[in-house]
């Protein structure tokens, strides 16, 4: 099925060129941030970006520009030239971080296409990016935005549009948005309009940008759909995310078919009596004790969960270990953090990399 949509993605003309926004800092989702870059975490047993450059090779766009910024190396140490994904790769680094519009800006000289897609390097989706392109084609926007509905629009940029999907206003962050209409992070610009973004200064493209085209009279159109969508910025929606993709729920085609339950990668044990479901992912090395119960889990490489132990839509870092019988849900355990025997960590705890809770440390209820 891959390869018949990689065959189909060839009719795209090659003059179209993506840019993907990597250079944030993932402050929500620290402490894992501190040691890798928010793209570059596991999700079902690759960098999150995979996904996304996976998707935007499906769609036939073969040349992308990294803007990096923040662990800049981190990217091209682990893609190269993009040759395994098919793609040519190219980074742009900035030293201090520029900005959404800045980092698109920041990239000018890599661009000869006329029509510029840009990503947000943190956006699960099963949106056909081929489908985003023909509403720009189609309307002759000078820019064209995918947008969304959610539940919650107050942690987005809100985007009202008219009854031609035109896009009439953009509030970022709206702590009372008139819409639940939002901006889903996939954008296609003509080159001369980022052209226009001053060059060597932090720029917003959500709160300088699109509000300084809209109040020129430009045209920005909206390209609206229903397929799977979600931000992967905090570590609610991480956990999520991640176990959509082990189930199937969220398309990628750098996965495949391998759908269940959960995904045990190589070189990983598994006790007797063990319990894995709700999407959980077990990395590489990683050991799970006999009648541990993993529901939604996101064991990362290396990691130990102990005998007995429950770990519930939490994300266990790299070579961290869980205690017998602990408690772990809705919670993010950093890098080589041992969590004693018993212990309970509930309800959005973060436990900094190498931090060691002794036995029966962290209780929420009174029995031992
Ligand atoms: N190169 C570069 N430089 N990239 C950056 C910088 C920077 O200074 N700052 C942020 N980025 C990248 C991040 O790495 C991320 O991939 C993307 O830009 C968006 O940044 P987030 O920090 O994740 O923004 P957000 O989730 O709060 O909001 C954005 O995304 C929403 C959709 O997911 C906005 O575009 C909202 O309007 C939008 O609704
Ligand atoms: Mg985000």
């Amino acid at each position: 099925m891959v390869s018949d949509n990689l065959v189909e993605g060839t009719e795209v003309p090659p003059a179209v060129q993506a840019v993907v926004l990597v250079g944030g800092k993932g402050t929500r989702l620290r402490p894992l941030t501190l040691s890798a870059p928010k793209p570059m975490l596991p999700t079902a047993g690759v960098p999150f970006l995979t996904h996304l450059l996976s998707r935007i090779r499906q769609a036939g766009v073969e040349d992308v520009i990294l803007g990096t910024s923040f662990q800049a190396h981190v990217f091209s140490e682990y893609y190269g030239d993009g040759s395994k994904l098919g793609l040519r790769l190219r980074y742009v680094t900035e030293e201090e971080p520029l900005g959404t519009g800045g980092g698109i800006r920041n990239v000018l000289d890599e661009l000869t296409a006329d029509t510029i897609l840009v990503f947000n390097g943190d956006v699960l989706g099963g949106t056909d990016v081929r489908d985003v392109l023909a509403t720009h084609r189609s309307s002759g926007a000078d820019v064209t935005m995918h947008l969304v509905r959610v539940g919650d629009p107050r942690a987005f940029g809100c985007v009202p549009t008219d009854e031609n999907g035109r896009v009439t206003d953009f509030l970022e962050k709206a702590q009372d948005p008139p819409t639940d209409q939002i901006n889903a992070g996939t954008y296609v610009f003509r080159r001369s309009v980022i052209e226009e973004i001053p060059p060597g200064r932090p720029v917003s493209v959500e709160r300088e940008v699109f509000p300084k085209l809209l109040a020129e009279g430009r045209h920005i159109q909206g390209h609206v759909d229903h397929a799977y969508w979600r931000d992967m910025g905090t570590p609610e929606d991480f956990v999520r995310g991640s176990a959509d993709l082990v189930r199937g729920i969220a398309p990628s085609p750098a996965l495949g078919d391998r759908h269940g339950e959960s995904l045990v990668h190589e070189g990983a044990g598994v006790g007797p009596g063990a319990v894995l479901i709700g999407g959980t992912v077990v990395g590489r090395g990683a050991e799970i004790g006999p009648r541990a119960r993993l529901d939604g889990a996101v064991v990362f490489d290396g990691a130990v969960i102990e005998a007995g132990a429950v770990v519930e839509r939490s994300i266990v870092g790299f070579g961290a270990r869980v205690g017998p019988r602990a408690l772990i849900r809705d919670t993010v355990i950093g890098d080589g953090a041992d969590i004693g025997a018993r212990c309970e960590l509930l309800r959005g705890a973060r436990v900094w990399p190498g931090i060691q809770i002794p036995d029966h440390g962290i209780r929420f209820s009174t029995d031992v």
